[in-house]
């Protein structure tokens, strides 16, 4: 790598980062090694292996993985290799198998990786060849755990555990699922994939960044709010401008939010209130909640209102609308961009509705807010390469921020969040032991 950990620092600086940590695709090759391969990756939810057999394949940064359900009920997510010539061994998005057998020359394998058979194994008598040597498993990652059912993969044996590591974003996660009157999610349908042609981090950035709602979807804001101010009065507002309504909000609404930063690079904004606070009630949802935990424990979990949690660098959750937006980075200018949505068990139907209209409405390449933004980090992916300037930055409220409790709370339309992920990244970046 031609970059030494003196030109790394200088490429951050604490108010603005040099261009090259979105252009440069030997920067991305560093992000790769050096902090994707030790932070905690989300890989999937372990209702998308709900029986033995089942699996997904998916990347934990550029590896390509299998988490599959074993025989003995347990979750293991391996690389996606032959342990004979190196192919990839599954190539199904999703499915259900008894063994993997690689395509190349029928290498088989059990769901946690073992090596069980090789064709025309006579040809290895008198060889060193033991088909119990580990060598020629499908390898495991080094580190699995899972928090609430959401499966992580942490490609490297040090570091931090998922719990430590996710810190105050786990009450994110808990939320999610405390939302169910069953207390758990489950996966409903395949991801929605959205092709960025940018740089992950922009994705990344932009889930905290409260500045642009009111500029970059104005147009659907305003659109949203002609819509409802020609209703005739006394008549419901439907559910579709409840939802688009707050991407319109003011300065004033996203600062009130407050941003809030932890270790790691993680990030939330929101807390008391967010842009899900508004919504109507479905009927049936408070009684089946109240059924489960009572009036007070429901209120309490109901008044959790965060808006993006950004477990950094890959995993971002809206408990309060039950979806999760994962980034795979493909390459330093392509990121793909998967919403998932989730199903709260023992809640109405129209819960879960409500969830796909959200991403119909915001998330979808097809959608009203979405591609603004797609065309924003486009913009930005573009011109970066000008001469007009090498640096990005990241100034606004810089300074300007307060510990409360385990977390640092800034003005919601403060950069904070973003200087604290390049904090991380340095941290991760600077660290040259492998
Ligand atoms: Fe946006």
């Amino acid at each position: 790598m031609s970059y030494t950990s003196l030109e790394l620092q200088r490429l951050v600086e604490p108010h603005r980062v040099h261009r090259d940590v979105y252009t440069d695709p030997q920067i991305f090759d560093l992000e790769m090694e050096r902090l994707w391969r030790r932070a905690w990756v989300y890989v999937g939810h372990e209702s998308q292996v709900a029986n033995i057999g089942d699996y997904i394949t998916t990347t934990v940064g550029l590896e390509p993985v299998v988490m599959a359900r074993d025989k003995n009920n347990r979750v293991q997510v391996l690389y996606n290799r032959c342990g004979h010539k190196g192919a990839k061994v599954v190539t199904q998005r999703a499915g259900s198998a008894r063994v993997f057998r690689c395509p190349y020359h029928g290498w088989t394998y059990r769901l946690d990786g073992k090596l069980q058979a090789t064709p025309h194994a006579c040809g290895y008598e008198n060889t060193d060849f033991d088909i119990d040597n580990p060598c020629f498993s499908m390898q495991s990652v080094a580190r699995i755990d899972a928090c609430r059912g959401f499966v992580f993969a942490c490609l490297s044996p040090e570091g931090p555990d998922l719990l430590a590591f996710l810190g105050d974003t786990a009450l994110t996660i808990n939320n999610m699922c405390d939302r169910s009157p069953q207390g758990e999610v489950e996966v409903a349908g395949a991801p929605l994939p959205y092709m960025h042609d940018c740089n992950w981090k922009m994705f990344v950035e932009n889930l905290n960044d409260a500045v642009h709602p009111m500029v970059a979807h104005a147009s659907v804001g305003h659109a949203t709010r002609k819509v409802v101010e020609s209703l005739p009065e006394g008549s419901p507002v439907p559910s579709e401008a409840e939802i688009i309504s707050p991407f319109g909000g003011s300065y004033e609404f996203f600062d009130s939010m407050g941003s809030r930063t932890m270790p790691y690079g993680h990030c939330f904004m929101g807390g008391k209130g967010s842009i899900h606070s508004s919504y109507s009630e479905i009927a049936g949802y408070m009684d089946a909640m109240q059924a489960s935990y009572g009036e007070q424990r429901t209120t309490e979990i109901l008044s959790q209102q965060r808006h993006n949690t950004t477990v950094y660098p890959s995993f971002t959750v809206k408990d309060a609308i039950q979806i999760v937006r994962v980034a795979r980075p493909i390459a330093v200018d392509k990121t793909l961009v998967e919403t998932w949505h989730f199903k709260l068990k023992g809640a109405p139907d129209e819960m879960l509705h409500r969830t796909i209209t959200y991403s119909r409405l915001i998330n979808s390449p097809g959608s009203m807010v979405g591609p603004d933004d797609w065309d924003c980090y486009r913009r930005m992916q573009q011109s970066l390469h000008s001469d007009a300037s090498t640096w990005v930055d990241m100034r606004r409220y810089l300074g300007r921020n307060e510990p409360d409790g385990n977390v640092h709370v800034a003005p919601g339309t403060s950069d904070e969040s973003v200087r604290n992920q390049y904090r991380a990244w340095c941290d991760y970046l600077l660290d040259e032991a492998q």
